[in-house]
């Protein structure tokens, strides 16, 4: 049975890919902790629970070649120590088909899934194919300031398939549960839908916004599927943009204000350089065909707006207190 070792395991996206892989019957998983309390969460969910940071790639590549790890999936948001972690992982992998061809065997590559995202492809309303490398001049639009950075990560993973396996999957905006990247709009009318407030509610965005979205667990069969095929059956370009729907931000922040019972007008104020708004506001027209052929992957959930009042509804019990 294969070993996956997951990164950002206690993660939004991380938790549940652990639980899909598990419940497959075709993994055990490892997952990495940052904490006791949260390596516990890990054990309740059957992840064998590994406590350490990306930061000291250290407290984790020694069980590579000791588990050993087939598949590495970086689903952190430890963005500085990027870098680092692929050079520990390159270096561990590098190090054990060392060591077996010196036993005179050969070893499969270490698998590595890095999850990016899809504001690499920045704003665009034409149509965007993942076979495109973001922030080249075959990109139509440059990347989110945000991940400025990400696109030449993303070509350091490509350029270590001498010796990795590698994936690399970018989600669009993910939804479902309780994902925190709808805090910064639905903050806001939570506050006014409890207090009751009338008085008109700045929406940190410009109003023709169209950002693409995708529930959790479809990219979690993404991952999943991609995690399948890691060993040589992605083809020559295993890059793969994950898409839901792409949907007008006004037409979301409509529902959601009728969800969550608010009166107060919306204001449209731009997202004033800020460089996470940009990313969140983008308006987009990504496309994941490539994931449909080569993992046979399709967004089951494709009707955020229809069913706004589950998803806001999930969201905003999230932000409550523990009793
Ligand atoms: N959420 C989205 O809508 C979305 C969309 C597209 C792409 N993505 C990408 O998907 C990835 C995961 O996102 P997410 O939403 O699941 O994020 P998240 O809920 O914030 O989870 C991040 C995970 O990374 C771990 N982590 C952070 N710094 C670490 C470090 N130095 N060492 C070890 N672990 C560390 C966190 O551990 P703790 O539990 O200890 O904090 C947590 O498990 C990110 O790369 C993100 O850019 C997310």
């Amino acid at each position: 049975m294969p070993t996956a070792l997951i990164l950002g395991a206690t993660g939004y996206l991380g938790l549940p890919l652990a639980k899909s892989l598990l419940r497959s019957g075709n993994y055990t998983v490892y997952g990495l902790a940052r904490t006791p309390a949260k390596a516990k969460t890990l054990v309740q969910n059957e992840v064998v629970p590994v406590i350490g940071d990306v930061n000291d790639p250290s407290s984790f590549t020694h069980l590579i070649s000791s588990v050993p790890i087939d598949v590495v999936i970086d689903a952190t948001s430890a963005y500085e120590s990027a870098t680092g972690l692929l050079s520990a992982i390159t270096a561990a992998s590098k190090s054990r088909m060392a060591t077996l061809a010196k036993e005179g065997s050969s070893v499969p590559k270490l698998g590595f899934i890095y999850i990016s995202g899809s504001w690499v492809h920045g704003n665009h309303t034409e149509p965007v194919s993942d076979t495109v490398p973001p922030g080249t001049s075959l990109a139509k639009a440059k990347p989110a300031t945000a991940v400025g950075w990400r696109p030449a990560h993303e070509q350091s993973i490509l350029a270590a398939r001498d010796v990795l396996d590698v994936a690399i999957v970018r989600p669009s905006q993910m939804y479902g549960g309780t994902s925190w990247v709808w805090n910064t709009y639905f903050g806001p009318l939570l506050a006014a839908g409890k207090s009751g407030s009338t008085e008109t509610i700045q929406v940190p965005a410009d109003s023709t916004a169209r950002p693409s979205i995708v529930h959790v667990d479809d990219v979690v069969s993404g991952v999943h599927g991609a995690t399948d095929r890691i060993h040589g059956l992605l083809g020559s370009w295993p890059v793969f943009d994950l898409v839901g729907e792409t949907v007008l931000l006004n037409d979301i922040m409509d529902g959601a204000k009728r969800s969550l019972g608010v009166k107060a007008a919306l204001e449209y104020a731009g997202t004033q350089g800020n460089p996470f708004l940009e990313a969140i506001g983008l308006t987009t027209n990504n496309q994941s065909t490539r994931a449909a052929i080569v993992l046979g992957w399709q967004a089951k959930r494709q009707s955020f707006v229809q069913y706004i009042d589950t998803y806001v509804k999930a969201w905003a019990a999230s932000q409550e207190e523990p009793k």
